[in-house]
């Protein structure tokens, strides 16, 4: 059965690639920034959310300012799921289950939801679809490296939209494009001070890429699994709610750890809905790590070992000690750019380069976010990847 669908899938992966056919890979790229040219459509603009408001409150300057690019990216799914079962009994059912499912969620994400439903006009079963969405469809490339002062660096690209809809007029993914205007950067304050900052998707209350000033950085990519996902999310639909989200974890960690250390122990002991990879990085030499979760366990931890020569951990959607899946191999062109960057070269300026780089960057890719957890620093940049390149 789970062998057919793998042949199934492989056969349709393969008819997609074969439209791209030869891989559009390139050189390591050099001067890419500042940010500028075809690759970087515009910068990020920040927000406050304030967490000594109530939850239902604290998104409402977001919304408000990006109600209609959401409603715009809800429409687009919608127009997936009635071509997916036409008669929009999909959406129907989302409007009439997922709402009850809400109920269930813990707080402050219940009321949070509630509160991005009600600011932005959009069903609040629609909003709780969006939310588990990231849960599901993420594919990323993620970094920490050590420079040789001892600062850890941390960059990640942050992909979404695989198998959403090809537009193929354009040469984009539906979803990946809708989603870009929806980026924003998010620095949450307690008694008026940042208590930790993110880059994110409006409407979207987990964490998927932010930094702990100071203390840590974190980012999240999906690991894709057969007793995957897929299995934790409808055990969890069907009443089985022991199992966190990981895009709530990561936010829990970001709001309520005080060191790289109880932030690992953390990610790396927390039962979740789907396996993981957290990357996590710290404030001091050695620590930067890739924690590797089943839903239950972790089942291996990758660390910065500099007696080893390993100054950097680099992830992005495969097991560490399996080679990636061949039609898609970010890992090695990325390793290839980091290794030629070295522990010398290393910077958020080069850093940036290896994340510009085909097929690390690639027609999913929608931010590309740098971080220096020693001054606090996030930056974040809109991507795009013009002809030819990689649909992944
Ligand atoms: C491709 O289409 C999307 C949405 O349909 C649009 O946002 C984007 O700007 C288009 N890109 C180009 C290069 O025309
Ligand atoms: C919060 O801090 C900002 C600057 O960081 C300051 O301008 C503002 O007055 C402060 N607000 C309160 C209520 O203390
Ligand atoms: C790193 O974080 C720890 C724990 O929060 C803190 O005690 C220490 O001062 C920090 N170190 C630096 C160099 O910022
Ligand atoms: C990069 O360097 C590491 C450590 O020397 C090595 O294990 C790895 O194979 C290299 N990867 C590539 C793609 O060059």
């Amino acid at each position: 059965m789970g062998h057919a669908v793998c042949l199934i899938l492989t056969y349709l992966i393969t008819l997609t690639v074969s439209q791209f056919v030869p891989p559009y890979t390139e050189e390591c790229r050099t001067d890419m920034y500042p940010p500028s040219g075809p690759t970087f459509r515009e910068t990020v603009s920040w927000y406050t959310v304030d967490l000594d408001l109530p939850p239902s409150s604290r998104w409402k300057e977001v919304i408000s300012d990006k109600k209609v690019d959401i409603q715009n990216m809800i429409q687009a799914i919608r127009d997936l799921a009635s071509a997916f079962v036409p008669s929009g009994r999909l959406i129907e059912l989302v409007d009439i289950t997922l709402p009850l499912m809400a109920d269930t969620l813990p707080n402050p994400f219940r009321e949070e939801i509630k509160g991005i439903a009600t600011e932005s006009g959009v069903p609040l079963g629609e909003i709780v679809l969006f939310n588990i969405f990231y849960e599901v469809f993420t594919v990323c490339t993620s970094v920490v490296a050590e420079d040789t002062k001892g600062n850890l660096i941390h960059g990640r690209n942050l992909d979404f939209g695989l198998f959403l809809g090809w537009d193929a007029k354009n040469k984009s993914w539906i979803i990946s494009e809708k989603l870009k205007p929806l980026v924003v950067n998010l620095d949450f304050r307690r008694n008026n001070q940042t208590v930790f900052k993110s880059t994110n998707f409006a409407g979207y209350v987990g964490m998927l890429t932010g930094i702990k000033p100071n203390t840590f950085t974190l980012t999240m990519n999906e690991r894709f699994n057969l007793d995957g996902g897929y299995i934790g999310i409808m055990e969890w639909i069907l009443g089985k709610r022991d199992g966190m989200w990981m895009g709530f974890l990561t936010r829990s960690v970001l709001e309520n750890a005080n060191s790289y250390n109880e932030a690992k122990t953390r990610l790396a002991q927390t039962k979740l809905l789907a396996p993981a990879y957290f990357i996590l990085g710290g404030n001091q030499t050695g620590q930067g790590c890739v924690i590797t979760r089943s839903r239950t366990l972790s089942l291996d931890l990758l660390e910065i070992d500099l007696k080893l020569g390993r100054w950097y951990v680099l992830e992005t959607n495969y097991d560490h000690w399996d080679e990636p899946f061949f039609l898609d191999n970010r890992r090695t062109p990325a390793m290839k750019c980091m290794n030629q960057t070295t522990q010398k070269g290393i910077s958020l300026k080069t850093m940036y380069n290896v994340l510009s780089t085909k097929p690390v960057l690639n027609k999913l890719t929608t931010y590309t976010t740098l971080m220096q957890v020693s001054e606090g620093r996030l930056e974040s940049y809109i991507r795009d990847c013009p002809n030819p390149c990689m649909p992944w």
